[in-house]
């Protein structure tokens, strides 16, 4: 395979396809009118619709733009090669320290209106996530993808779920990120938007939800010509957080889907395998569904 590491090439039915398909529906939403730091959502007139439209997004998609990025961002992009979380922010150069931090700052409280805006789309108080986040496990990582002498037989992130409970993905104008579309499967190329960011539910809302709201499965492919640069932020809840169905979410009609499970203890056990090929399957929400079977005893 010449100069590229056979660990690179992907399985035949996980290679890009060489035909793009755009992602043509990905609904954009306007979050402007909630997105200055000050503004509250109780005096939102346009909150109900607003709210409808996360709802139906979530629901079908299972992810959104969202537009207008915050202005931090285009300070950020001269940042190179950096990978790493943001807890704290990077040691060196200083610069960049200060720049995630802030950015850091500022995509919080975006992160938690739109958490609030969420837990209102599922008939919520909009406040019924925050005590989740109290503490947190929540970073950013800078992606940087360079040009790839193979882009059709690799990926620059190979297909998954993000574990954590939210995305806020920013992107440069090369594009790269695919979705998969939930009626048919099929690979979406998602079209870089300019000032959107791209927002995924994540698999803990998925369990938070009791499924009302499903996370996306994507992946991002690589190109012969440009290196790539993308940074998600993961919001992410306390490690001690008991992630389960949200209890009035769950009643004798719609019973929990899922067992309890230990955040902290999951995203450990994620984070052995770092996006690498694994001949096992890495650990999965779906291994903490509870039965048809034994609900359906649950019930009788
Ligand atoms: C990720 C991810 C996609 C991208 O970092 O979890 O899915 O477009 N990145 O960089
Ligand atoms: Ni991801």
């Amino acid at each position: 395979m010449g100069e590229v590491d056979p660990a690179f090439i992907q399985p035949q039915e996980h290679r890009p396809k060489p035909d793009i398909t755009r992602a043509e529906g990905i609904p954009l939403i306007d979050l402007s009118t909630i997105s200055s730091p000050n503004s509250t959502l109780d005096n939102d007139q346009a909150l109900g619709v607003l709210v409808d439209e996360i709802g139906d997004a979530c629901k079908s998609w299972g992810v959104f733009f969202r537009t207008q990025l915050l202005s931090l961002l285009h300070i950020s992009l001269p940042m190179r090669n950096s990978p790493g979380g943001l807890i704290s922010g990077p040691e060196y150069p200083a610069d960049l320290r200060e720049v995630c931090e802030e950015y850091a700052k500022e995509i919080e409280k975006l992160a938690y209106k739109l958490m609030g805006l969420i837990a209102l789309s599922l008939g919520l108080p909009e406040d019924r996530f925050h005590g989740f986040f109290e503490e947190q496990t929540s970073f950013i990582r800078l992606n940087h993808y360079p040009p790839c002498p193979v882009p059709d037989l690799a990926l620059g992130v190979g297909r998954h779920k993000d574990a954590f409970a939210l995305t806020i993905l920013a992107q440069d104008d090369v594009g790269g990120l695919e979705v998969k579309r939930k009626t048919d499967g099929e690979w979406l190329w998602v079209k870089p938007t300019p000032n959107a960011y791209i927002i995924n539910v994540g698999d803990i809302i998925q369990v938070w939800s009791n499924d009302t709201y499903e996370s996306v499965e994507h992946r991002a492919m690589v190109n012969s010509g440009r290196e790539r640069f993308s940074i998600p932020y993961f919001l992410g809840p306390a490690h001690y957080t008991n992630v389960q169905p949200l209890e009035e979410l769950v009643n004798q009609q719609n019973p929990a889907k899922y067992k309890p499970y230990n955040w902290g203890k999951f995203l450990v056990t994620r984070k052995r395998s770092n996006f690498q090929k694994l001949d096992v399957e890495n650990i999965q929400i779906h291994h903490f569904k509870i039965p048809e079977s034994e609900m359906a005893e649950k019930l009788d």
